[in-house]
Formats: structure tokens, sequence, C-alpha cells
């Protein structure tokens, strides 16, 4: 007779891994089942940790080849290894998928490993064991959209798992979609060599980000030799005379053009991932982008069943489906379990980074909001100089009457790290005031949050 469980978790990633553990803390027999070879879902495997050791490596090649010689560093001889630099990634997942096996140990939760079906409620069967539980929690991702007349081989015409793999650097390669994955990993080839063309459907690069800061960030990356074909769709990549013969046409219609690459990168975006799931069967919803449908407790329509993660509405993004992991577990204990979607960061790990927390000026403007704006440049900040990084600015926005932080942008050195403290500080309901009133460290980036928030009220210190 197959083991019975308080819950069952589909999908061992962020969401869905994090959830079980906080399931086993607050006392649930607790499984998780995933049908991939290791835990970590996505964000461990093809994702959120392969990326940044690529982008790490490659940015300290870019640093040696590049950046040195002004601090006064002269190196001769530099040679990329490749097949090391992939093989030290490998390393880096191993260690971290690892690592959550041995929290599964630890906190005692049951790795099931195969596909999971929800053959009722409370019945989850895998490859082809039935095992009753009284909840199942939903967190089986998401996967790539496909773009019809490219098809997707992961060798030449790569998804972002395929781009991952690279086992040389492209002469050329061409990005479909100016999102985060395909500057991310454009980033990653260009710093090694490759000529990379974006070519992105809309008019500006990072849809949904604050369009002062896309629009900076796009000049930084084409002084860096990004090229960008705004405005524009691919509609077929094929074998020709050159490589990949690429199909690039107006988005608004007009002549096409060719492109000559050797790898094509397609970012258009990702799609909740549900098959063999057995969710009809089950009665459970879907939205009108096939997205799980849930409530404000995660629930979905069926009673003991809820989903979390890249699978159900709102930013894709690890830290999101894990805080829902926590939450979901916790309103299981009887708790309180929250997620405030208000002041979740997002980060694009370029160099220089960008991030962002809250609302965009465009957002405050469609809901009419009354607000004021702080802006500092990274050029004024004695750190940013020191380092020899001085692209972009930190800016924040704040509500006219109250002062209360409503959003902030940064493009610049650690935009990353330096979000976090603006994060909390709207965790907390602060006024920029209250972040300009805190002391900062000198000679720190963070004193560049700090002059932001004083430009708020037109009194920063240092321009
Ligand atoms: P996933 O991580 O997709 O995990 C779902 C798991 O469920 C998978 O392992 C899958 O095998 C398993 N599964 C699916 N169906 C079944 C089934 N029926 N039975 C058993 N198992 C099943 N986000 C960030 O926040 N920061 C980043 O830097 C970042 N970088 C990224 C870079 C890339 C290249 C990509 C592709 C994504 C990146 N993301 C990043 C997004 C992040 O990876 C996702 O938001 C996150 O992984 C979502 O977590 P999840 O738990 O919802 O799903
Ligand atoms: P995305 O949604 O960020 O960007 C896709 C881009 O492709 C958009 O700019 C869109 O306008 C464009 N596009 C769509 N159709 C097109 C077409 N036919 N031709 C040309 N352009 C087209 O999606 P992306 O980059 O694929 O990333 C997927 C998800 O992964 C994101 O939602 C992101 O949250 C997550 N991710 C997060 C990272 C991070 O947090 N650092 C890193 C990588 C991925």
């Amino acid at each position: 007779m197959p083991d019975s469980f308080d819950l069952i978790v589909i999908g061992a990633g962020p969401g869905g891994y994090v959830c079980a553990i906080r399931a086993a803390q607050l006392g649930m027999k607790v499984a998780c089942v995933e049908k991939r070879e290791t835990l970590g879902g996505t964000c461990l495997n093809i994702g959120c940790i392969p990326s940044k050791a690529l982008l790490q490596s490659s940015e300290n090649f870019e640093e040696l080849a590049h950046k040195f010689a002004d601090h006064g560093i002269q190196v001769e001889g530099i040679k990329l290894d490749l097949a090391r630099m992939q093989a030290r990634k490998g390393e880096v997942v191993s260690a971290n998928v690892k690592g959550v096996e041995f929290l599964f140990r630890k906190n005692k939760v049951t790795w099931l490993k195969g596909a999971g079906t929800i053959t009722a409620p409370g019945k989850v069967s895998v490859d082809g064991t039935e095992y009753e539980t009284k909840n199942i929690v939903i967190a089986t991702g998401s996967e790539s959209i496909p773009l019809r007349g490219v098809e997707v081989d992961e060798k030449r015409i790569v998804t972002s798992t395929g781009a991952l793999e690279l086992e040389s650097v492209p002469k050329h390669l061409v990005v479909i979609g100016g999102g985060v994955i395909g500057l991310e990993l454009g980033s990653v080839w260009r710093r090694l060599g490759a000529e990379v063309t974006v070519v992105e459907f809309l008019d500006r690069i990072l849809p949904g980000m604050d369009d002062e800061t896309a629009k900076a960030f796009q000049r930084v990356l084409q002084k860096q030799g990004f090229k960008f074909k705004l405005g524009s769709k691919v509609t077929g990549a094929a074998p020709g005379a050159d490589g990949l013969a690429v199909t690039v046409e107006p988005a608004k219609g007009g002549a096409a053009e060719t492109l000559n690459a050797d790898v094509v990168l397609v970012a258009i975006g990702r799609r909740p991932y549900t098959e063999g799931l057995g969710l009809e069967a089950a009665g459970v919803e879907l939205d009108e982008r096939r997205r799980v449908k849930t409530d404000g407790h995660f629930a979905t329509n069926v009673p003991g069943i809820y989903a979390i993660g890249d699978v159900i509405a709102g930013a894709m993004l690890a830290h999101k489906a894990e805080d829902e992991g926590v939450a979901v577990a916790e309103i299981l204990a009887g708790q309180h379990g929250h997620v405030n979607y208000g002041a979740i960061p997002g980060v694009v790990y370029t160099w220089p980074e960008v991030a962002a927390v809250g609302e965009t000026e465009e957002e405050l403007k469609a809901r009419g909001q009354a607000y004021r704006v702080g802006k500092f440049p990274f050029t004024a900040n004695g750190r940013a100089r020191a380092m020899g990084d001085t692209d972009g600015f930190v800016k924040i926005l704040a509500d006219k009457d109250t002062d209360r932080m409503l959003g902030a942008h940064i493009l610049g050195p650690d935009a990353g790290t330096l979000i976090a403290e603006l994060a909390l500080a709207m965790e907390f309901g602060a006024s920029a005031e209250d972040v300009a009133r805190t002391c900062h460290a000198h000679p720190s980036l963070n004193e560049a949050v700090k002059e932001a928030a004083l430009a708020v009220d037109a009194r920063a210190l240092h321009i």
C-alpha cells in the first residue's frame, strides 16, 4: 500500500521545493513529485543559476580584456577556455541541486521521482503508483514559447536552454525578443566575442520596466556593441548559404530583410506548463492565458488543490514562486500566509544591472497618481567613480502628498543588490524621507540611493 500524505507538491522548482520544506517545518507529512533527474526546477537546472554562472564568468573575461587596462593593469595573452567555463557552470548547478536534495532529507520531505498526474482531488499518480493526500499544490512552472517558422533544435536555433550549452562562441547571434532572457544571454555571448543583434517586436526593450530606465539601458547596451532592430519581427529562420538565413519584417508591415546568423535564440516569453497533469479530468480551471486560475489564497476552483509560481498569474520570477510556496504552506497550516505583490523586486543581471520594485512612472500616470521623482546619477557617486562604473542612475517615485515610496528603478553597478534596501523600505511602507534620513556608509554605491531619496524633495547634496 503506497504512502499517504498531508501534502503532495507537484514540481520541485523554487515554488514547489520551498513550499514542501515550509510545510514540513510546520509539521505536515509532505511529498514532492519531480520528473526531472534533479531537484530545483527551471531555476536551478536551466534558468537563474546556470545563466548567472555564465554571466559572472563572461563578465570576468570582459573585465580582464577591456576594463583592467584603465586601472593600470596590463594583461597579455588572454584566452577563452569555453569548455572549462561550461564545466564550471555545471559544477555550480550540481552543487545547488544537490543542496535541495540535502534539504529534502533534512526536513523529511519525500521525493516521488517521476511525472505526477492528478487523478482526482486528493489523489496523485506518479508513473502508475497512486498516492493519497489531503492537499495538492501544483508548482509545475513554465516553458519557452515557440515561434512559428523558427524551429528550435537547441543546437543552432535555441531557447535559453540551448543558449546556455553552446560549445563555441557564435560569430553572429540573432536574439528574438528584447526581454530579460535575450539581454542576459545576449550579454554572455557578446562578452565572449559574438556579434549580437536583438530583434524586438515592440518599439522598446524590456516591456513592463520603467520606460526612461529601459531607454537609458538600451543606450548602454548599444555602447557595448549590441545591435537592436526594434518594431521588428522574425518570420522565419532556415539554413542558408551562409549559416542561418533569418527573415526580419517590420512589425507594422513593409519590406523584409535577411540577416545571416550562426545561432538564433528564441526568447519571446514563457508560458505555463501543465502538460500531463490531468487538470481537465480533475476539473481545475485555467484562465484566458492557460494559467491555473487561483484566488487570493492560491486555491483553485477544486477544493484541496492549490497552485503557485510560474504556472499561475503574475511575474515569472523564482523569488515570487518561493514566497508563494511559503504562503500557501502557511495557509494550509492554518496561518496567515501572504505575498505583498507590490514589493517584489525584479533584476536583470547584465552589467550594469537593471533593478526595479513597485510601480513605473507609466503605471502611476495611467492610474492618475500624483507623484514626485528623485533621481541621482552614478557619475556623481564617489564609489562608482572609483570602480569605473558610472553608467546609470537611481530613480525613486514617491506619493506627491504623503511621500510614501511607490516605486524605485535602478540602472547601474550592483543594482540588483541596491534594490533590496528599497524593497525593504516599501515593505515597511517607508517614505522617501525615511530612506533619505537613514545613515548610509561612505563611500558606497548605496549613497546614490540616499541621494535619490533626497532628490524627491529637491535636496540632493552631491548634484
Ligand atoms: P519551475 O522552476 O519551472 O519548476 C517546475 C518543476 O516542475 C520542473 O522541474 C518540472 O520538471 C516539474 N514538473 C512539471 N510538471 C511535472 C509533473 N507533471 N510531474 C512532476 N514534475 C513536474 N527568475 C529569477 O527570479 N531570477 C533569475 O535570475 C532568473 N533567471 C532565469 C533565467 C532563465 C534562462 C530562465 C528560463 C528563467 C529564469 N528565471 C529567473 C525564472 C525562474 O526560473 C522561474 O520563475 C522559476 O523557476 C519558477 O519556479 P516554479 O517553481 O514555478 O517552476
Ligand atoms: P520576456 O517576456 O521578458 O521578453 C520577451 C520579449 O519578446 C518581449 O520584449 C516581447 O515584446 C518580445 N516578443 C514577443 N514576441 C515576439 C516576436 N514574435 N518577435 C520579436 N519579439 C517578440 O520573456 P523572456 O525574456 O523570454 O523571459 C521569460 C521569463 O523568464 C520572464 O518573464 C522573466 O521573468 C523570466 N526571467 C527572469 C530573469 C531574471 O529575473 N533575471 C532572467 C531570465 C528570465
